[in-house]
Formats: C-alpha cells, sequence, structure tokens
C-alpha cells in the first residue's frame, strides 16, 4: 500500500503544480508571427507534397529570408486516433508521418505549425482535441510542432476561457515552447481575456478575397478586406509584444488585384497583424511575390514597439492611418477606399498628429521627417514640403517618416 502512495503523491505534485503555475511560453512572439498556413488556398486539400514543396519555395522565393518562418497545416490532416486515444494523421496524405514532415521543414530552417479545435470535431469534421488535450500536446511535441492554431467549431456549451487555458497548460507541460494561436473569431472578445492564455487571437470571421464584401453563409459569413480593418479599429490597445490582434490570414495572391493585395498587405502591417501568407507560394507570380516579401513594409509589421497603426484623418474617401515606431519614425498609409483616383495634397506644418495611447504626436512645426516611399522605395523629400500625389482606387501610399532624416538612397 506504502509504496504506492509516493508515486502518486509526485504524480500529484507535477499535475497540480503544472496546473497551479502553467503559463504560456512567453518571448515566443514579441513580433507578429510569419508564415504561411494552407487554408485560404487550399482548403482540405492538404498533404505531405504540398507542405514540402512549400517549405521548398518559402526559401527559394526569398519568403525565408524577408522573414516568413512557421509553416501551418490547417484542417483536415487528421486520420483517427489510435486505441489509446492518440491523434495519427490521415495516412494517405500524410504516409510518411508528422514527425519526418517536421525535420523536413526544421531542415529548411523552418518551424511546423498544426492545427485543431476545442470541440470533439474540428471545423472540418476531422477529430477535435475535446478530452484529449493532454495527448495531442503530448504528441504534437513529439513531431516538432512549434505552433498550434486552435480553432472553435463545435463548443457549444464550452467556456472559451476555460477551453483556450486548458490547452495552453497542456501544451506547457509538454516542456516545448509552442505557439498558441486562438481562432475563436472574436466571439468571445478574446482582446479581454486572452493576453495570458496565447500569443495571437482571432479578432473576426473568416476572410476572404475581396475588397468590401460580406460573402454570408447564414449562420456565418466571410469579410472583405475594408470589413475586417473596420472591425479592427476598436482594438488596437490590446495588442503589444507576445500579443496580437489576428485580423487573419493573408489573401495575397488569391485573386484580387495587385492594388488591393498591395492594400491589404500595407494594412496588415499596419495594423501590426501576424502575416501568415495563404497562396499557392509555389506557383505565384512575381507581382505576388514582389508584394510579400518587401523588407521595408515588413519591417513596419515587425516594428519592436508593437503599436498598431490608428485611423488618424478620414477624408473625401481617404482613410490616414498613423503608426508609431521605435526610434521616433512613423509609418502612414493613405488607403484610397473608393472606386476613384484620389488626388493627396497633404500639408505635414498643418496636419498636427496627436496619438494619445503612446504619447506621440508628429508636429511637422517642430520637428522635420524624412519621407520615404515604401512601394516605390523612393524617398520624397521630407515633411517640410506638403505631400502631392495620386492614389490609385483601392490602393494606398505607404510611407514611412523617419525622424532622423537619415534616409538611404
Ligand atoms: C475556421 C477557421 C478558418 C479555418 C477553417 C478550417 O473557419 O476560422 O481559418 O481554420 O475553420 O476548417
Amino acid at each position: 500500500m506504502e509504496h504506492h502512495r509516493l508515486p502518486l503523491a509526485i504524480l500529484c505534485l507535477i499535475i497540480c503544480s503544472s496546473s497551479l503555475y502553467a503559463q504560456k511560453f512567453e518571448n515566443l512572439a514579441l513580433t507578429p508571427p510569419m508564415g504561411w498556413n494552407s487554408w485560404n488556398g487550399f482548403g482540405c486539400n492538404v498533404d505531405e507534397k504540398l507542405i514540402r514543396e512549400t517549405a521548398d519555395a518559402i526559401v527559394w522565393s526569398g519568403m525565408k529570408d524577408a522573414g516568413f518562418q512557421y509553416v501551418v497545416i490547417d484542417d483536415c490532416w487528421h486520420g483517427d486516433r489510435d486505441a489509446q486515444g492518440f491523434i495519427r494523421p490521415d495516412a494517405s496524405r500524410f504516409p510518411s508521418g508528422m514527425k519526418a514532415l517536421g525535420d523536413y521543414i526544421h531542415g529548411k530552417g523552418l518551424k511546423f505549425g498544426i492545427y485543431s479545435d476545442v470541440g470533439a470535431k474540428t471545423c472540418g469534421g476531422r477529430p477535435g482535441s475535446r478530452g484529449h488535450e493532454y495527448q495531442d500536446a503530448m504528441i504534437y511535441a513529439s513531431w516538432g510542432v512549434d505552433y498550434l492554431k486552435y480553432d472553435w467549431c463545435n463548443s457549444e456549451g464550452l467556456s472559451a476561457v476555460g477551453a483556450y487555458t486548458t490547452m495552453r497548460d497542456a501544451l506547457h507541460t509538454t516542456g516545448r515552447p509552442i505557439v498558441l494561436s486562438l481562432c475563436e473569431w472574436g466571439e468571445n472578445k478574446p482582446w479581454e481575456w486572452a493576453k495570458n492564455i496565447g500569443h495571437l487571437w482571432r479578432t473576426t470571421g473568416d476572410i476572404t478575397a475581396c475588397w468590401d464584401c460580406e460573402e454570408n453563409h447564414g449562420t456565418w459569413s466571410r469579410w472583405g478586406i475594408l470589413r475586417i480593418i473596420d472591425k479592427e479599429k476598436p482594438l488596437r490597445n490590446y495588442a503589444g509584444p507576445g500579443h496580437w490582434n489576428d485580423p487573419d490570414m493573408l489573401e495575397v495572391g488569391n485573386g484580387m488585384s495587385a492594388a488591393e493585395d498591395r492594400a491589404h498587405f500595407s494594412m496588415w502591417a499596419m495594423l501590426a497583424a501576424p502575416l501568415m501568407s495563404g497562396n499557392d507560394v509555389r506557383k505565384m507570380s512575381a507581382e505576388t511575390r514582389q508584394i510579400l516579401i518587401n523588407k521595408d513594409v515588413i519591417a513596419v509589421d515587425q516594428d519592436p514597439l508593437g503599436v498598431p497603426a490608428f485611423p488618424a484623418v478620414s477624408e473625401n474617401g481617404i482613410e490616414i492611418w498613423a503608426r508609431p515606431l521605435s526610434n521616433e519614425n512613423w509609418a502612414i498609409c493613405f488607403l484610397n477606399r473608393s472606386d476613384l483616383p484620389k488626388t493627396i495634397d497633404f500639408d505635414w506644418k498643418n496636419r498636427y498628429i496627436d496619438d494619445a495611447m503612446s504619447s506621440r504626436q508628429i508636429d511637422a512645426r517642430k520637428t522635420t521627417y524624412g519621407v520615404r516611399d515604401l512601394w516605390t522605395e523612393k524617398n520624397m523629400g521630407t515633411t517640410d514640403a506638403p505631400l502631392r500625389a495620386v492614389v490609385p482606387p483601392h490602393d494606398v501610399l505607404l510611407l514611412r517618416l523617419d525622424k532622423t532624416g537619415d534616409l538611404r538612397p
């Protein structure tokens, strides 16, 4: 009898202390995560060939050098559970197994991401993690998983805080640092409670590759770029290093015009959003690639201060967004929401921009900034002179204001 007590006491100590002191892994997403996810481009059509070829393409296309890191397999990779309840991949789609795939991805210097769901079934009807959270976390860690996107389908009757905390604790117990991406669509306002649970949280329903639409599916909708941007407006004060608002994955290269793709990518960078590409990177056009690997735009997204932009001015179909950057610099995005080209005549000296949240101001009467266009990669003088430009419809003029005036040629 006695000799059973000690192991039990030790087990209890481990379980009790791990749940009492459980936490998310810190320092994993000090800037918004960047990578690729299978869902927007491929839906349920995932297999190991696609994932390997995508990892290869992320390297040869220059995306890896630009900062894209996580290769995430979304829904539908799953097979069934074994007799002990451990999840297995669909053997016909992933015949080499997930450990081998993780090794392949790591061999390319990239990181491995996977998908599950709080309910008994995923959105795509595959086995979810309900009741198997610790087993799933264990097996993901054994496969070398670095990132888990955790969805919210079939969650009836569950507490969102409880369900996501359980998976956080399960992941933490494995000892492997794994980014936890909450995909709860903003239904329970995760920005108010998820800071200590996950590293990013979806703020909206699913995105779709259109400029300004709602694709209504009855009980749920997909949203176009402007609709999602508008939903982000009240949320900027909730995001920061290690905990990000996630306005959903990128649709760049998935059918919108180049201008719309550019505006979408620019605004995600302004919002300090995770940059998860969602296109077929093996076959993308040179134009799509140039958008995705623009290092100056990515540097805005990845700015270490981690303060998202706010809409400072709205006039005549143009919205002017401002994002305070480190080193007292700023990013400014003139977003042309309209269907017509718009002429900008913007006299910095008469436009005082104040951000109460970060206690930062642009006062061009006191400070001269150098102005750089991040898409043409050209310097445009300084804020001493008024800005004159034409922004095409559904496009942006994205600028960085450099306080030092120390601009690259
Ligand atoms: C939900 C998510 C999507 C995707 C699908 C997969 O709709 O919001 O991002 O993961 O499920 O079925």
